[in-house]
């Protein structure tokens, strides 16, 4: 599977460690930063990630800040984007299952390298369910382009 990998500089160490994981388990990864050694603002790299999705270089992303919410904020701003903040293997499985995530998110200071790499492979392993969960999703994209309004 083709992935976008992004975090800023509290995750670097995991996310070098997650972009070896995934390529030896034979995905095509595609590392967007940032570099060791800087201190970046997470939105940067969490648009990097989202843009290369959103715009079909890349079948799904993940994101790595401290906590992972800050960068999944930056992320969901772009259209086409589902972008999800997971605590655990269930939240992992159920943002495919039920929410057709595009983007995961984690936090390098909530979770230790190995459980990233865990979830990372739920996230990349599990299918969306459709059905029902299709519509609700169908939902969520039309906030898009009429979310702007605070009456319907
Ligand atoms: C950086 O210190 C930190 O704020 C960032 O990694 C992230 O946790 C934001 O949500």
């Amino acid at each position: 599977m083709k992935i976008a990998l992004a975090s800023d500089h509290a995750a670097v160490d995991e996310r070098l460690a997650l972009a070896a994981h995934l390529r030896a388990a034979g995905h095509d990864v595609t590392d967007h930063g940032c570099a060791p050694g800087e201190s970046v603002d997470y939105p940067d790299y969490g648009a990097r990630v989202a843009r290369a999705v959103a715009g079909g270089q890349a079948e799904r992303g993940i994101l790595i800040c401290g906590t992972g919410i800050g960068i999944c904020m930056a992320a969901g701003k772009v259209h086409g984007i589902r972008a999800a903040t997971v605590h655990d293997a269930f939240t992992a499985e159920m943002c495919r299952r039920h929410n057709d995530a595009n983007v995961m998110c984690m936090g390098a200071r909530v979770h230790a390298a190995a459980a990233i790499q865990r979830l990372a492979d739920i996230f990349v392993a599990t299918p969306f369910d459709g059905g029902r969960h299709a519509t609700r999703v169908a939902k969520i994209m039309a906030l898009e382009e009429n979310g702007a309004s605070v009456t319907s």
